[in-house]
C-alpha cells in the first residue's frame, strides 16, 4: 500500500514538473538556435526523469546512474544556455532569468546538487535513498519553473 501511494505521489510530481501541453508543442515548432537546443535538452531531461520514475524500487542502478548523469550534464550547462536577449516568443523563459540571474544560477546549482545525491544513491545501490533523491530532483525542476519559466 505504501509503495502504491508513493508511486502515485511521484507520478503526480512528474506531471507537475513541466509536461509540455499540446499547444506549447505547436508553438515551439518554430524555435531555432539556442532556444531550440535548450528546449530539446529539457525534453531529454524530462524523458530521463520519467524513465527513472519507472525504475524506482528496482535494482537498475546502472541505468539510473547513467540517466541522472546525462541530466546532470545539462544542469551544469543550463545557465549558459540562456544568454541575455534569448527570451520572448517562442521561448517560455521568464524575464526573471535576467533580472535575477544569480537566483537562476542558484536554482540550476540546486538541481545539479540534487542530481549528485541521486547519482551517489544509485552508485551505492540504495533504492530507498534513490527514491528520496529522486523526489528532491523533481522538486528542483518545479522550483525553477515556478520562478523562471512562464506558461
Ligand atoms: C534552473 C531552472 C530550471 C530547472 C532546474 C529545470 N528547468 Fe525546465 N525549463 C526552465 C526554463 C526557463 C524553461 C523555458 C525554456 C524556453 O522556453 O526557452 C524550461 C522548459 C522546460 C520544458 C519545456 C521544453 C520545451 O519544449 O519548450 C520542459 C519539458 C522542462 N523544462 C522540464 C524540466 C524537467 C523535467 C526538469 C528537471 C529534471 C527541469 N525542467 C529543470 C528552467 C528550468
Amino acid at each position: 500500500m505504501k509503495t502504491i501511494l508513493s508511486t502515485v505521489a511521484i507520478a503526480a510530481m512528474v506531471a507537475l514538473t513541466g509536461l509540455a501541453t499540446a499547444p506549447h508543442v505547436a508553438a515551439h515548432a518554430n524555435a531555432t538556435g539556442i532556444v531550440k537546443e535548450r528546449m530539446d535538452n529539457f525534453k531529454a531531461s524530462q524523458g530521463h526523469l520519467k524513465a527513472i520514475s519507472r525504475l524506482l524500487g528496482s535494482a537498475e542502478f546502472d541505468e539510473i546512474t547513467s540517466r541522472a548523469s546525462a541530466m546532470r550534464e545539462w544542469g551544469v550547462a543550463m545557465p549558459a544556455a540562456f544568454p541575455e536577449g534569448s527570451g520572448g516568443a517562442p521561448s517560455d523563459a521568464a524575464p526573471a532569468i535576467w533580472t535575477d540571474n544569480a537566483g537562476f544560477v542558484t536554482a540550476a546549482g540546486n538541481h545539479v546538487a540534487a542530481l549528485d545525491e541521486l547519482i551517489a544513491a544509485a552508485e551505492a545501490g540504495d533504492a530507498g535513498a534513490v527514491g528520496n533523491a529522486f523526489k528532491a530532483v523533481a522538486g528542483t525542476c518545479k522550483a525553477c519553473h515556478m520562478k523562471y519559466r512562464q506558461f
